[in-house]
């Protein structure tokens, strides 16, 4: 409804629409408690933990603004002040605008906007196809490293050892070490070495995001495609507790998507 507000204001400089925003005195009664309500939800819904937490940190700050935003903007209006009024309503719609992006990081991963984005846009925009936030290594560096401790394990304390770790375990899973994956969950194994298809860890992640029984649940951090490709491709190569990078053959692909400079 900002948004939309925004557009009709602009569209209101034409001649040829200068009612456009006729209803602007509406959209402002429920745009403005609307927006209070949405920021307190997604408080709300902050502390249920499990997100990255400086992405969070932006996007309260600017969620809160944006609600903040919303109610001046009315309230100018209601009061006559209409120049303030629209300085105020873009000054919203931009801070919004932010704020809606990061709560989208949030939920489906930092690189939802251009995770399938075409390979020559990402090119473009500079994108590597594998963007993690795990580190500054170099690929001669990881390579001397066990698979498991220097990209596994990372991954996993990354995205699922918030609900599958020593404070919470759901399912009677652990994934804070190798030992507790081996232990699997109350159900059993959750792990088929060098069998991925057969293995119930990595059928959740693929498991389309809408079923109850995707990993992680949905509005929770997911993991990238390149992340789903390292799993994959270390439970095929039998899930080894030590071997270096190195020392397994990996395809082109699995080094592409390795979490390196
Ligand atoms: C927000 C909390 C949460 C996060 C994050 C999460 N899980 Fe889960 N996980 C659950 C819950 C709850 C269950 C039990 C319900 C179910 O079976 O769907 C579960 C069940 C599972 C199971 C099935 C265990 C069994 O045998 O029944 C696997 C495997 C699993 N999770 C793997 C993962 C992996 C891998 C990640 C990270 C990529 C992850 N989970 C992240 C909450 C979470």
């Amino acid at each position: 409804m900002i948004v939309a507000l925004a557009s009709l204001e602009l569209a209101a400089l034409l001649p040829r629409f200068k009612h456009a925003a006729a209803s602007a005195g509406f959209i402002l009664a429920l745009a403005a408690p609307l927006a209070v309500v949405t920021a307190g939800c997604g408080w709300l819904l902050s502390l249920g933990g499990g997100y990255d937490a400086q992405l969070l940190e932006w996007h309260k700050w600017l969620g809160t603004a944006t609600a903040a935003g919303s109610v001046l903007t009315a309230i100018l209006f209601w009061r006559g002040k209409f120049s303030a009024y629209r300085i105020s309503l873009f000054a919203t719609a931009g801070v919004l605008m932010a704020a809606g992006h990061l709560g989208g990081s949030l939920t489906h991963g930092s690189d939802y906007l251009t995770q399938y984005a075409p390979a020559p846009l990402k090119k473009l925009l500079g994108i590597q196809t594998a963007k993690q936030n795990l580190t500054s290594r170099s690929l001669a560096e990881l390579q001397q490293q066990p698979v498991f401790a220097g990209v596994i394990e990372p991954l996993f304390e990354n995205k699922c050892v918030h609900c599958h770790g020593a404070e919470k375990s759901k399912a009677g899973l652990r994934l804070d070490s190798f030992a507790a994956l081996q232990d699997g969950s109350d159900d059993g194994p959750v792990l088929k070495a060098g069998d991925a298809a057969q293995s119930p860890l990595i059928q959740r992640l693929l498991m389309p995001t809408d079923s109850d029984d995707h990993m992680p649940p949905a509005g929770k951090p997911q993991l990238s495609t390149g992340e789903i490709t390292l799993l994959k491709w270390w439970v095929n190569a039998g899930a080894p507790a030590t071997n270096a990078l190195g020392q397994l053959a990996a395809p082109p692909e699995v080094l592409a998507a390795l979490p390196v400079r």
